[in-house]
């Protein structure tokens, strides 16, 4: 690849060889997007058409302000698309699914027509418990295949599925499935890391005490330590569900705009916010850009080292890379465990073609050394992804040139959970800006504006909007519509993502971060509030502000502001307890990195308190107008 210089000197560009371009799905960026703004409802009617659908549909979009409908009148089933298609085509025997453990010798692979019937069985047997369309369940399970199963296993009896990542705490579970009514939860009895067991199962029960609409705990209990005992009648072995289950299920034909899953993301203000996503757009919207982005081909070895936990896994771990019939890795271990080269072995063992992750794992990888990396075979790459955060020009430049060998274009997708899919990125074959995400997909429109709405002039920071609607777009927030509404009002007529953003002249897009309060923890959306109440509800304390403080490894730390109630004094030993306290109640995520005392909070007239007075206090900046502020 070429590396060359924009007409300004400081402008840097990599170029990938052209043939990237030429074998693409995607072909010449320009040319496909032409094609899209044309006329974009056919855009999307051509990609829907290479999936299968029970009943075709009678208008591919109806946009009613702020609300879409894609592929209106239209039956499918995602689990159809994902593994029946691959099964009655020509890859019944490919490998769909990988899964490594932590140890050399834990590995099991599932064919496409395994993997078909492992879910029917899940599937049947959660009909036979009364799980029907419309039902929520709440899956909370370690990274193993089973959580993949259990997903697809609803999908395919329309069953709502709400993922709750692993390293969540009761909490923050419990909230999770009061929000969501779930009917039913799956759980495993342990998570493994760093060689060591970590029981779930306290978790679940502790977490399912006041959520009245769960009937049904399954435990799958793993081959790790000594099982965990079933001791109430609410519990059930996993597979004891699926045992004498047939390996068939018909499934469920759904509207495309029944609802598929409900993924809870963090919120600006207390509650997590479920975000809904719908059959029919979101199926099309992941299986487009997981083949067309990622370029997703016959002979690829995919991985994406996202938790399905998170979006990233719903979306390009599950459902868009299996729709497309790729072969996919998933893996348990920790990037570091048991040495920092154990992802550099994997990719070396399976011959990982595509590789998707994190930057704050880029940036680790970066501290640990090339080393590492350096030990193994890396030929087999041929694309990097990058997704959560931006991708800085130091850690491009490192994956770019440590992992890629100078030949590997890096997509560095931006999107959110409330677009499932992909929005911005540097198309492969286009030349990659280190710093800059890059440009609307073709399907896509996104710009840089004021609040008014005005696209800001080329060099200027401004909001980053969504000016057309996306068949993967999230439909509501589920019992909280008016939330929903709320993204699409801010600006008029754009639907407002809450990042700051800046438009090269060059057209491509530097996002900067966000622009609530929300804070982006390795890759992980985290609420200040819910870190605040989490910790108000100590004992000792009385109030409590949070700020994201920038970190050269995690993109940001989470730094705590606290006031005690009297009778309590600070001390290093209060300080450990607060952040344990937060620990257990959220999960390790979102642990407070830095705790500081102190007498009050800045707050304005009404009690607010003003936190960016405090993170400016914390960088050394000048605070602003404080004027409104009380003494
Ligand atoms: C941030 C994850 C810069 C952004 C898929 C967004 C990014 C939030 C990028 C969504 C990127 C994600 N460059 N920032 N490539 N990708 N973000 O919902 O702030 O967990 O709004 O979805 O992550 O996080 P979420």
């Amino acid at each position: 690849m070429a590396e060359s210089a924009d007409p300004k000197p400081e402008v840097k560009y990599y170029t990938p060889d052209p043939s990237y371009r030429q074998n693409s799905w995607m072909g010449d960026y320009t040319w496909a997007y032409n094609e899209f703004l044309k006329d974009p409802e056919a855009f999307w009617a051509k990609i829907a058409s290479k999936l299968y659908w029970y009943a075709p549909w009678e208008k591919v979009r109806e946009w009613n302000y702020p609300y879409a409908k894609w592929f209106v009148g239209g039956k499918t089933n995602i689990t159809y698309n994902c593994l029946d298609r691959h099964v009655l085509g020509k890859n019944r025997n490919k490998v769909a699914l990988i899964w490594k453990g932590e140890t050399d010798e834990e590995e099991r692979v599932f064919t496409y027509r395994q993997l078909l019937r492992e879910v029917n069985r899940f599937a049947n047997g959660l009909r036979e418990l009364g799980v029907g369309k419309g039902d929520r369940v709440c899956i909370y399970m370690p990274m193993i295949p089973e959580q993949v199963i259990a997903m697809l296993a609803c999908a395919r009896i329309g069953a709502v599925h709400s993922v709750v990542f692993g390293g969540y705490g009761a909490a923050a579970l419990n909230q999770r499935i009061v929000g969501a009514g779930a009917k039913v939860v799956i759980t495993a009895d342990m998570a493994v890391r760093r060689g060591k067991s970590i029981p779930l199962k306290h978790v679940i029960e502790e977490a399912i005490i006041n959520a009245p609409t769960v009937e049904r705990l399954i435990v799958l209990r793993r081959e790790t330590g000594r099982p965990v005992e079933i001791h109430s009648e609410m519990e059930m072995d996993f597979y004891e569900v699926t045992k004498d289950m047939s390996p068939e299920c018909h499934p469920e034909v759904m509207d495309s705009e029944d609802p598929m899953f409900i993924l809870y993301t963090s919120g600006t203000t207390g509650a997590p916010k479920g975000i809904v996503h719908t059959c029919g757009g979101y199926m099309v919207g992941v299986y487009y850009t997981t083949k067309y982005i990622f370029d997703l081909k016959e002979s690829d070895v995919y991985w994406c080292t996202a938790d399905p936990g998170w979006i990233t896994g719903h979306s390009y771990v599950v459902y868009g890379p299996l729709a497309v019939g790729g072969t996919i890795l998933i893996s348990e271990n920790t990037p570091d465990y048991p040495d920092p080269g154990i992802w550099w072995k994997m990719v070396e063992e399976y011959g990982v073609s595509i590789l998707y992750t994190a930057p704050t794992a880029i940036r680790m990888f970066m501290k640990l050394g090339e080393e590492w990396p350096d030990k193994y075979n890396l030929n087999s790459l041929r694309i990097l992804g990058s997704v959560g955060e931006p991708l800085n020009p130091e850690a491009f430049e490192w994956f770019y040139h440590v992992i890629g060998k100078d030949r590997c274009p890096i997509v560095d997708t931006w999107w959110q959970t409330e677009t499932g899919m992909h929005m911005i990125t540097t198309v492969l074959g286009e030349p990659m800006r280190p710093g800059y995400a890059g440009k609307s997909i073709p399907g896509v429109v996104v710009d840089v504006v004021d609040k008014d709405g005005k696209p800001v002039k080329p060099g200027e920071s401004g909001l980053l909007v969504i000016k057309e609607p996306w068949p993967a777009m999230m439909r509501t927030v589920y019992n909280n519509d008016e939330r929903y509404r709320k993204y699409w009002e801010a600006v008029p007529g754009c639907y407002l993502v809450g990042d700051l953003a800046i438009k090269g002249t060059d057209g491509n897009i530097m996002v900067i971060g966000r622009s609530d309060d929300l804070i982006v923890v390795a890759g992980h959306n985290i609420g200040t509030a819910e870190v605040e109440s989490a910790l108000v509800s100590h004992k000792a304390v009385a109030e409590a502000a949070v700020i994201g403080k920038p970190d050269p490894l995690k993109g940001n730390t989470i730094k705590a502001f606290v006031t005690l109630r009297v009778g309590h004094t600070p001390s290093d030993k209060l300080k450990n307890e607060l952040i344990y306290h937060v620990r257990i109640t959220l999960g390790p995520i979102a642990m407070p990195s830095e705790i500081e005392f102190m007498d009050s909070l800045p707050k304005t007239r009404s009690g607010k308190i003003v936190r960016r007075v405090l993170k400016a206090k914390e960088m050394g900046a000048d605070p602003g107008d404080v004027s409104t502020l009380e003494e």
